[in-house]
């Protein structure tokens, strides 16, 4: 019971939260509610002209008032036509304008967050909940409030004319309308369980869109088509049945409330029967009153439908509120710094990491990075090379330790400021849709074209944008997918080059390079890292034997550290992997 009211109460702390969004637009939102006042009430008017036209026309034969019905019918639709297109037209308007506010919002804290969330959502679950939910929630919202309020009022007037005609047949009706409102309280928890079943299987069948498209190729290379068509299936079997489950548990409110309709008609006629030949009510006010009865009922019947919307709506507003109140892992200090200069370098004490609770991946770092200096990390593969370099940017935070840049804690550090120090070419590269000239000014917008060459040069590009029909301007695709392996590695870097930071993280970057590339972009590269702070992660040993310091990772540890002859002299984990690299060199 507490719990129920719990669960209430927050549904309606939820529906005022939206206030701020609809707030800016409340003039017009209430003018559109204002404009289905009359709409509503004219409802009863033409209940309530069947009285005179019953007992004035039927009964007395009066021709005057005849002649006056047609002009009176059409006058009456023409105005609340253009009542009702009115407040159409405004209420669409205030339920996008609210969608588009409630869109950025959740996208504003879309960016927000921090990898770490990344990691444990798939982006069928980003797509429903921060697209598809603003919408169900905001045309859900102020369509049915628009439909709420129009027959509030619309029953309110009604109500008015059947009491009007005759109290006693009121009470009766009134009466056994209370009786439609008790299912629906039933359905509700009944739907809210259905409901949170189809929002992960909807964002799972989104994921199965999405791999099937960014992952065609390997699709069709591994000929899983099979595969993908069961799991496609699967997932929509269960959109399926939870669709009948759906109609299963809420349907049977339209047939009820039929019948509970029918009980309140029948009660009425019997009854007003009975106070017709008492000679109690009029024939027309009888008419009038079972005219306006039906109005009244009527869109009642179609509650049980309207019952769904409504709740969809404001579960899709539990879950809005449930994403912005998330907050990232990651946030601001409270008095954040502004990163402006690096003096001394970057430097790891005592860092342990995990990913996930309990996993614990690095162990234990402490490694000095001086300003100036080229530090190159090796080891096995996942060992955690990738690892410490996403921790100088701060995309994840330590579970013991720092990260310090000078003497600061990177944690002291705004953001923004930290990571506009610092340039990184990603093992993964991702690139955006668009042309290369975009993707290049994302690493600096103010670059000028000078610039922009200098980048490309620099990265080996120069020649091939240049061949181009379209140079700069040509477009990529979706994740850089026109362009070879290489060539996307190269802009890469060229993003990075044109970034001009003072820290440079290249992890594995010259690994999509041919032989001649390699050399080329290795001297452009030499020449970006010169009165810059490096931090390179490479496997192919030859690349960083110039390295002011090579640390080896093995399993999560510094397993070693020092220059490439100081640590070849030592003859421990890296000489034995610069003799294993040595060697399959001399095997080709
Ligand atoms: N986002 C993540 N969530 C959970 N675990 C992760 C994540 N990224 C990496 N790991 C795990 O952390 C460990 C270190 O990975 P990392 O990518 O740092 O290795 P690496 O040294 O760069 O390897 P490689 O040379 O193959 O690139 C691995 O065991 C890996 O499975
Ligand atoms: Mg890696």
């Amino acid at each position: 019971m507490i719990k129920k009211m719990i669960s209430q109460n927050q549904l309606v702390v939820n529906a005022r939260r939206m206030w701020p969004y609809v707030k800016p637009f409340w003039f017009r939102a209430a003018l559109g509610v204002f404009l289905t006042i009359p709409v509503g009430g004219l409802d009863a008017a033409v209940a309530m002209f069947m009285k005179p036209f019953m007992d004035k026309v039927m009964v007395d034969k009066q021709p005057n008032f005849s002649a006056l019905i047609p002009f009176l019918i059409i006058g009456f639709t023409v105005v609340q036509g253009i009542l009702q297109y009115s407040s159409n037209y405004l209420n669409t308007w205030v339920a996008n304008k609210i969608t588009i506010g409630v869109k950025r919002k959740l996208y504003a804290k879309l960016l927000s967050m921090d990898s770490s969330y990344m990691d444990a959502n798939n982006s069928g679950t980003i797509l429903y909940r921060y697209s598809n939910d603003a919408e169900t929630a905001s045309n859900g919202l102020v369509e049915n409030t628009k439909k709420f309020l129009s027959k509030t009022f619309s029953s309110i007037a009604l109500a008015g004319v059947m009491i009007y005609n005759s109290w006693q047949l009121a009470v009766i009706a009134i009466a056994v309308l209370g009786l439609f409102f008790y299912p629906i309280v039933f359905v509700r928890k009944k739907m809210k369980e259905i409901v949170k079943k189809s929002v992960v299987n909807l964002s799972s069948v989104m994921t199965i869109y999405n791999e099937t498209f960014a992952g065609n190729k390997t699709v069709r290379s591994f000929t899983l088509e099979d595969e993908f068509s069961q799991r496609f299936h699967k997932a929509t079997d269960t959109t399926f049945t939870l669709a009948m489950k759906m109609v299963k548990s809420t349907n049977w409110l339209s047939p009820l409330m039929h019948v509970i309709m029918s009980v309140g008609i029948g009660l009425v006629i019997g009854f007003g029967s009975h106070l017709i030949v008492s000679g109690r009510i009029t024939s027309g006010n009888f008419v009038a009153f079972i005219t306006a009865l039906m109005m009244l009922y009527t869109p009642l019947k179609g509650v049980g439908n309207n019952f769904v919307a409504i709740q969809n709506s404001f579960l899709a507003i539990d879950r809005i509120f449930e994403i912005l109140d998330l907050q990232p892992n990651l946030k601001d200090a409270k008095n954040a710094q502004e990163l402006k200069e690096v003096k001394k370098g970057i430097f790891f004490e005592n860092v342990h990491f995990e990913y996930v609770k309990g996993r614990e991946v690095l162990h234990d770092i402490n490694l000095e990075i001086p300003v100036g200096s080229t530090v190159a990390l090796v080891g096995n593969s996942g060992g955690g090379k990738t690892t410490v370099s996403a921790l100088i940017p701060r995309l994840y935070d330590v579970s013991q330790g720092a990260v310090k840049i000078d003497d600061t804690p990177i944690t002291q550090l705004s953001q923004k400021s930290l990571r506009q120090k610092i340039a990184m070419v990603f093992q993964d590269n991702f690139l955006f849709s668009g042309t290369i000239r975009e993707n290049i000014l994302l690493g600096n917008p103010h670059a000028t074209e000078q610039d922009m060459w200098n980048a490309l040069r620099k990265a080996c590009l120069e020649d091939f944008v240049k061949e181009l029909s379209n140079g700069l301007d040509t477009e990529i695709g979706e994740r850089g997918l026109l362009l070879s392996g290489g060539q996307k590695q190269r802009l890469a870097i060229a993003r990075a080059f044109i970034k001009d930071a003072p820290i440079v993280i290249l992890d594995e970057a010259t690994s999509a390079l041919d032989n001649k590339s390699e050399r080329v972009v290795q001297e452009a590269l030499d020449n970006l890292m010169k009165n810059r702070t490096v931090i390179v992660i490479a496997h192919r040993l030859s690349t960083i034997q110039n390295a002011t310091k090579i640390a080896v990772i093995n399993d999560g540890k510094i397993v070693e550290e020092g220059t490439h002859t100081q640590l070849l002299e030592k003859g421990g984990a890296y000489a034995a992997l610069y003799t294993m690299q040595f060697k399959d060199k001399e095997d080709k």
